[in-house]
């Protein structure tokens, strides 16, 4: 393992009804509060309504912020840091998938920073202060309900990076699996894939001796597997949506990251996709992870054949670890495919006309992949190979 310290201060706050923690947590904070949110969804499941009658019960001043697009914008940032200034906002409450925390964690520390929030997105600047906030998880998938991490896109220029700060963990996060009850079809399969994404972005790493940190990413592995395609027959199910609820969060809240700096390079190339055509995160993954997999088959030759053993239930005997390798890919693959995730970039008219443009976006900040270090060309390959 390698050296490391772990901290997350986020209070997760898990179960049917725990919305009803609502009010006393956010009486910690503030009581002027900016509520985040998208396209409307929680108005139509009642979510919003649950969270309104909580805030009014401490008599909190609500100001709202609606409209968070899927992939979330620059602009929309911009136009919260406006009303947190504008208001006098002192707490910020998320209610609604990764796209609204991601962007909620931007407004807490755009309100703070005396310049543009474009430059503490890009690392130009160091996020030095926040402001305080809070979830309501509508949506199991980024796991950004109790991490750090935020991705935003600049639509102007065609840009998306993933950016974070220690000082940018929710106070509290309230999952209750019955507010996923909703989430469709399509969306639901998209946060299966990048939840197993996780656990994989981080089971590719150099580090030596980490059996614990392998077993516990192919113990989600092995639950999602389980349980996404009987979700998808009765999306109402308190015990799957519950599940999944819990895995998208344990792929991505530290826990799995300690000992070991995983590879993220499927996550750099899918997000500058996603910055030039708006396609939906994990429908990007399900298209280019198995095509890095194949891409770098010598060097996670060893961690694929034990996926296919431990977690497809493979028989090895009598089989090469190559061939075993390359079964566990085609199993990955037909999974996501079995679940309705799209299996090309063709499938989003996605052709060949912007690849190097991709590929420049994706070595913005250099070259990238913790496991194995990708170059242009390496990028450029992987996205033909996925058209
Ligand atoms: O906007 P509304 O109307 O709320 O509808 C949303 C949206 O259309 C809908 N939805 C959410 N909860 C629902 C629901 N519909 C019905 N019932 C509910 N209960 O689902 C759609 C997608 O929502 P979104 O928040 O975009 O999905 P997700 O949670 O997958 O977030 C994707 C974003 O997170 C970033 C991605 O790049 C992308 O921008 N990521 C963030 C990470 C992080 N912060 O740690 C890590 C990830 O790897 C990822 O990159
Ligand atoms: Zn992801």
């Amino acid at each position: 393992m390698e050296s490391f310290e772990f901290r997350n201060p986020t209070k997760l706050i898990f179960g049917e009804g725990k919305i009803e923690a609502l009010a006393t947590e956010v009486q910690h904070y503030g009581r002027n509060v900016l509520v985040v949110y998208g396209g409307g969804s929680i108005k139509r499941n009642g979510i919003y309504d649950q969270v309104m009658e909580q805030l009014s019960s401490i008599g909190a001043e609500v100001t709202e912020l609606s409209g968070v697009e899927p992939n979330p914008r620059l602009t929309t940032v911009k136009r919260g840091i406006d009303l947190v200034k504008e208001k006098d906002i002192d707490f910020l409450l998320a209610v609604g998938g990764g796209s609204v925390i991601d962007c909620t964690k931007a407004i807490a520390a755009g309100a703070k920073y005396d310049g543009d929030v474009w430059d503490l997105i890009t690392k130009k600047a160091k996020v030095k202060a926040t402001l305080p906030f809070g979830t309501v998880l509508t949506l199991a998938a980024t796991g950004s309900e109790m991490n750090s991490g935020s991705v935003i896109t600049n639509w102007e220029t065609n840009e998306k990076y993933g950016w974070g700060s220690p000082l940018n963990f929710p106070k509290f996060s309230i999952l209750d699996p019955k507010n996923t009850f909703t989430v469709p079809e399509n969306q639901t399969v998209y946060g299966a894939v990048d939840m197993m994404s996780h656990v994989l972005e981080s089971y590719f790493h150099p580090a030596t001796n980490t059996p614990v940190q392998e077993r516990m990413g192919e113990a989600i592995l092995l639950s999602v597997i389980d349980t996404a395609p009987n979700v998808l027959d009765d999306l109402e199910n308190y015990e799957y949506r519950e599940t999944l609820l819990y895995s998208g969060t344990m792929a991505l809240n530290g826990v799995l990251q300690m000992g070991a700096r995983g590879d993220w390079a499927t996550h750099n190339i899918e997000h500058a996709v996603s910055a030039i055509y708006d396609i939906p995160h994990a429908g990007g993954l399900a298209i280019i992870f198995p095509n890095w997999m194949k891409y770098n088959i010598d060097t996670a030759e060893r961690k694929l054949k034990q996926l296919a053993v431990r977690v497809f239930g493979v028989d090895p005997s009598g089989k090469s670890d190559r061939d075993l390798a390359l079964t566990a890919i085609e199993r990955f693959q037909e999974f996501w495919t079995s679940l309705g995730a799209p299996t090309r970039l063709a499938d989003y008219d996605i052709d060949d006309s912007k690849l190097d443009l991709i590929a420049d976006r994706a070595m913005a900040r250099g070259e990238f992949g913790n496991f194995r270090t990708l170059q242009k060309n390496d990028v450029l390959e992987i996205l033909r190979m996925s058209l």
